[in-house]
């Protein structure tokens, strides 16, 4: 069963340390969070796993770390300057401002006026000055999307690595919008982090391509623990298509307040390399491109068979790290009624800590300086961040353990100091047994295989 309510998970998160409001003692800003520390130890483990599965475990992805900040001629080029925009209304009743899809029977969803101007297009990106003198001329913007990097740094990677197609490059980074109404928790923020991959193939292969991503994508979030129940595969509708794909697939999720978009891979075409490149009229470019005669590089791809050069097209699986947060944490949040415990089932290679070692008493040296040798045992195997919880109270420590989703829980007490031998408790079951100290290791590393 996932969580009920937002309002469950929103207390979770702040109360044990996932995620707190930014600049929450000045009284916040209205879409931006901060991740405390369980938080940043859960995002950093969603973030390695998809790396790992994207980059490490194929010999067809690269790599790379581009900046945010970014050449407005990227941006124009790409079409974002001019599209990357939703529609604004205002109310002439309560003066508030609302995307035109969140109007409720065409009235205002605060005050139910049906007195609202007209909708006008709102760019999302935000734009800050670069260098001492601010007059508006030396701008750059804050990226909106990972991968427009990526497409400008096509050659670079492509001759740096002697790569053939199809190839793809990789990408997480923060991606930032300035987004009319943000809501829904991290579910929309004006601030945030994008797993992205532009995956470059052979123009008539693109739609094969398409169907391997969305497949890969979708087993990818069950491995992560996300129920097949809860994630449904939908084609977005022709007219809800951005500006450069071809054909886009979300992956939608059940959230707490209702079904949205978890990741979306999109069939770009050509479109971006298209628009990017240099001498445009050199190529077969299939999609309807922006006239550029600005780019001092081709970003083409040349078959060494026949000897022809090509854009390629581009397909792009991209998710979104917050959404993935929290669809984990709705995901794994349970209330166990015959306990009365709260506890997150999270898979061991996402759990922020993977272990506690808890002395029985706090100031018994013995007791603790023993949790501290089996802490950094544990701790070397670098599976992730063990802890030794010192403060003695181990109802306490399990409580806050199972709310972490921490999966195991080891004790050190005074039959430790007899006969080398500690208690594992295991988070899902609270089965606790026994064990030789000397077998800890073995028995730690079964929760990750
Ligand atoms: N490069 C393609 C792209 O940016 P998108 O559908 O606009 O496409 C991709 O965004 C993913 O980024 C979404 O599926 C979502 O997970 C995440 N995302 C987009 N806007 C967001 C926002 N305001 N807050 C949190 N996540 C967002």
């Amino acid at each position: 069963m996932a969580a009920n309510t937002m309002e469950e998970l929103v207390s979770l998160c702040k109360r044990r340390g996932f995620i707190f409001q930014s600049s929450d003692i000045y009284g916040g800003i209205k879409g931006l969070y901060d991740f405390g520390p369980m938080g940043v130890e859960l995002k950093n483990n969603l973030k390695q796993s998809w790396w790992k599965s994207m980059v490490y475990e194929r010999d067809d992805v690269e790599g790379l770390d581009s900046s945010i900040l970014t050449n407005p001629e990227v941006l124009k080029y790409s079409g974002h300057e001019d599209t990357f925009s939703d529609p604004l209304v205002d109310c002439k009743s309560c003066k508030n401002r609302f995307r035109e899809d969140q109007l409720i029977n065409n009235s205002c969803p605060t005050c139910k006026s049906k007195k609202l101007t007209e909708p006008r297009p709102f760019n999302l990106m935000f734009k800050t000055s670069i260098g001492p003198i601010d007059d508006g001329t030396t701008f750059s913007y804050l990226r909106p999307e990972t991968a427009q990097q990526i497409f400008t740094n096509f050659k670079n990677v492509l001759d740096s690595t002697n790569k053939t197609l199809p190839f793809g490059i990789a990408q997480i980074g923060k991606a930032f919008r300035n987004e009319i109404t943000p809501r829904n928790f991290i579910f929309r923020v004006r601030e945030f982090e994008q797993m992205e991959l532009e995956f470059f193939v052979e123009p008539s292969s693109d739609e094969r391509w398409h169907k391997y991503w969305v497949d890969k994508r979708y087993s990818w979030w069950l491995e992560q623990g996300i129920d097949k129940k809860n994630l449904k595969i939908i084609e977005v509708e022709k007219n809800e298509l951005s500006h450069y794909s071809k054909s886009t697939i979300d992956l939608i999720y059940k959230f707490p307040h209702g079904n949205e978009e978890l990741e979306g891979i999109a069939n770009r075409t050509d479109f971006d390399l298209g628009s990017h490149t240099k001498n445009q009229q050199e190529f077969d470019i299939k999609s309807k491109v922006i006239k550029n005669e600005k780019s001092t590089t081709k970003l083409s791809f040349q078959d060494l068979v026949n000897k022809k050069s090509f854009i390629p097209f581009v397909i792009e699986p991209s998710a979104g790290v917050e959404r993935g947060v929290l669809a984990l944490l709705n995901e794994s949040y349970k209330y166990d009624e015959k306990n009365s415990r709260i506890i997150l089932t999270l898979k061991p290679q996402l759990s922020p800590i993977k272990a506690a070692v808890i002395p029985l008493k706090r100031n018994n040296e013995q007791l603790v300086n023993c949790a501290k040798d089996i802490k950094t045992k544990l701790q070397t195997l670098s599976l992730g961040r063990v802890v030794l919880e010192n403060s003695g109270n181990i109802g306490k420590n399990y409580r806050r353990h199972d709310e972490i989703g921490t999966p195991m829980c080891i004790t050190v007490d005074f039959e430790t100091l007899e006969n080398q031998s500690i208690t594992v408790r295991d988070r899902d079951t609270m089965n606790q047994k026994r064990i030789s100290i000397d077998k800890i290791t073995d028995f730690y590393k079964k929760y990750f295989d």
